[in-house]
């Protein structure tokens, strides 16, 4: 049996990952630790409870106690998920994202030096690029993010690469693009739009909206993940892409589509300070590999907004409280009127 920790696996991409993981490799146990910050939400791992290859630890990567007395018990694979990951909230403040992102990462590198494992899977973003300059990025262009979560997720990249020179740490960096599916917190551009339409709310659009964006789906980001640990060299960074560009206005588009919503529900809101206008990603290295995006965006999308229709009781709680309070911080009190008062003004 192989001993696998996998961080953040409260989270998105994170608890996707451990079903993903369990259910197409059954030589692996797996333990996921999360600080179940707002983002971290117990109900995406429940259903994983009575298997007997899975356990759950309530704890901080950047606790050199907790991570150590994990590691020393002697771990195979690490899938670094753990992240503050929204960037409006890095714009708002960006200290927690200092904390977990990049000191966070020292701390798990530090205990990967200590006690070897056989594969450090750091999960980083496109967004270390910055917006896209002549064409799509290689994994050799250089780095240049425009917001604080970018420059948190850069840093860390440095810091798993430094270990993998220095220590021989068998770190790989994944880049990977807009992810989308079941689960994720609905502070992000799709999850939002579609509770959002469901609830009859205003979908608040940066800017003009034609920012481009290149949307993976979970389950091919999951598949991706498993592939590269199989086959990746290590000290290596691979992007991951599905080589599906939209714009937001266009996604806002379809997601009224699908829920039969006026268009007239998008309102264009004050646009994000160094918006990236556009993520693209040359994947060359990763198809040679063998692996590509499966997922159409048409059925992914259709199969998210049906998610998230049938799972009210899922996302509902989260749009209250603490929430509301960043809702309202973020976007205004027009975009944020509940409902029925809305209908008084379209
Ligand atoms: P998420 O915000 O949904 O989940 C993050 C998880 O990390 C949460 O469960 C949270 O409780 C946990 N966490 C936060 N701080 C922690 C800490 N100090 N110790 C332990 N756990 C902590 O994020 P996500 O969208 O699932 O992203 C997961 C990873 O993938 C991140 O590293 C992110 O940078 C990266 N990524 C995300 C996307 C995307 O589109 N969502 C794309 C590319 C890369
Ligand atoms: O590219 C990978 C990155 O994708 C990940 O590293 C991040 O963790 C993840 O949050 C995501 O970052 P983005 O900033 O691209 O995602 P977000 O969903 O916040 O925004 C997507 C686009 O939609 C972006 O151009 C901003 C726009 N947007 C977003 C929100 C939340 C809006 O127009 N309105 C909104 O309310």
């Amino acid at each position: 049996m192989k001993s696998v920790l996998i961080t953040g696996g409260a989270g998105f991409i994170g608890s996707n990952f451990a079903h993903h993981a369990l259910a197409r490799r059954p030589d692996w146990s797996i333990t996921v630790l999360d600080k179940l910050t707002y983002a971290g939400n117990p109900k995406n791992l429940c259903s994983l409870e009575t298997n007997p290859r899975y356990r759950f630890v309530h704890g901080d990567i950047a606790d050199p106690q907790v991570i150590n007395s994990l590691f020393s018990k002697g771990l195979d694979m690490v899938f670094n998920f753990a992240a503050e990951s929204h960037v409006d909230r890095s714009i708002e403040c960006s200290n927690a994202f200092l904390r977990t992102d990049v000191y966070g990462v020292h701390t798990l590198l530090e205990a990967a030096r200590r006690w070897p494992v056989y594969r450090f899977l750091q999960i980083s973003t496109d967004e270390v690029y910055g917006s896209v300059r002549e064409r799509a990025f290689r994994e050799d262009a250089p780095v240049r993010p425009s917001n604080p979560y970018a420059a948190s997720k850069a840093a860390a990249e440095a810091l798993a690469h430094a270990y993998h020179a220095t220590y021989g740490v068998p770190a790989i960096i994944t880049r990977a693009t807009n992810t989308y599916g079941p689960r994720q917190y609905p502070e992000k551009l799709i999850p939002l739009f579609i509770t959002n339409a469901l609830e009859g709310r205003p979908l608040p659009l940066y800017g003009n909206g034609d920012q481009i964006r290149d949307w993976l789906h979970v389950n091919d980001h999951c598949e991706a993940l498993l592939h590269l640990v199989d086959h990746a060299r290590t000290g290596d960074i691979y992007n991951i892409g599905a080589a599906n560009e939209r714009r937001n206005l266009d996604i806002a588009h379809l997601i009224l589509e699908q829920l039969g919503q006026p268009v007239s529900l998008i309102r264009p809101v004050e646009d994000r300070p160094g918006h990236d206008r556009h993520y693209a990603l040359d994947c060359a290295k990763l198809s040679a590999l063998g692996w590509r995006a499966y997922i159409p965006f048409e059925r992914g999308l259709r199969d998210t907004i049906a998610w998230y229709r049938h799972h009210p009781s899922w996302w509902g709680p989260l749009k209250s409280g603490a929430h509301a309070h960043y809702y309202q911080r973020q976007y205004g009190t027009e975009v944020f009127q509940p409902p029925d008062r809305l209908r008084g003004i379209r």
